[in-house]
């Protein structure tokens, strides 16, 4: 299977990439989460990426476009994936379109996850992340057992730098710029699909594993 998760910050992608990932024993590859990575590591690329994120500007295509090509050659990603923040421009799209086509590996689906403006900023503002394994929690609609404290590994919680309503807000305005006209992009290839995204989080899960069990489904003989 493979699927690209598209809609606006908060719209709930990375949490249901997550178990995606798990249902169908498939990588969840998120570019925001690699970045993060890279800037904990301290590396070239991560600092080169720091800016644009802390300011809630898209990373140039070329940066993310390498770094998705290296991550989709590794042995876990040969039978399928959950793409999660890329691509976010025409430009990676079609940059992905290429990669694709020369291991002949199409894209199964494009998930569009729709949520308003106001729930992105309750939403984004509430999110708690796990330091040590990317574990996403919010105040309020998925809180963590303990505060501050990750279910999954004990490691510690903390506040994303780019979770401040003026940066969101950014993002938002990004997102209706450059990501919105892949929604157009994917419907014409006839791989888009909607999944509504506002309410509880596991039927927003069970939604979309609908989705995605449709069009696993033979076609009619
Ligand atoms: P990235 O990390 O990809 O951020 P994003 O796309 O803005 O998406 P988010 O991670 O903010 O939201 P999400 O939809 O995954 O929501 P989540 O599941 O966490 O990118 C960060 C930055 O990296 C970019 O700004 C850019 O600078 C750079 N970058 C990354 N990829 C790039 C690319 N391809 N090109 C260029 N630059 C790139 O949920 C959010 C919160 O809501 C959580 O607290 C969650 O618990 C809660 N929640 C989830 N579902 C529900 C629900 N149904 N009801 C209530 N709460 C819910």
């Amino acid at each position: 299977m493979r699927v690209i998760m598209l809609g606006p910050p908060g719209a709930g992608k990375g949490t249901q990439a997550s178990r995606i990932s798990q249902r169908y024993d498939i990588p969840h590859i998120s570019t925001g989460d690699m970045f993060r990575a890279n800037l904990k590591q301290g590396t070239a690329l991560g600092q080169e990426a720091r800016q644009y994120m802390d300011a809630g500007e898209l990373v140039p295509d070329d940066l993310v476009v390498r770094m998705v090509d290296d991550r989709l050659s590794w042995d876990d990603a040969q039978d399928g994936w959950d793409l999660d923040g890329f691509p976010r421009t025409i430009g990676q799209a079609e940059a992905l379109d290429e990669l694709l086509e020369e291991h002949d590996t199409p894209i199964d689906v494009v998930l569009r996850f729709a949520v308003d403006d106001d729930e992105v900023v309750e939403r984004l503002s509430g999110r708690r992340v796990c330091r040590e394994c990317g574990e996403i929690y919010h105040v309020h609609a998925n809180p963590p057992t303990e505060e501050g404290v990750c279910d999954a590994c004990g490691g510690e919680l903390y506040q994303r730098d780019d979770d401040q309503e003026e940066v969101i807000r950014t993002r938002l305005a990004s997102y209706v710029e450059d990501t919105e006209p892949l929604e157009q992009f994917y419907a014409e290839r006839g791989l888009l699909r909607d999944v509504e995204a506002v309410g509880d989080i596991d039927d927003v899960t069970d939604r979309t594993l609908a989705v995605l069990a449709d069009i696993e489904e033979p076609p009619p003989r």
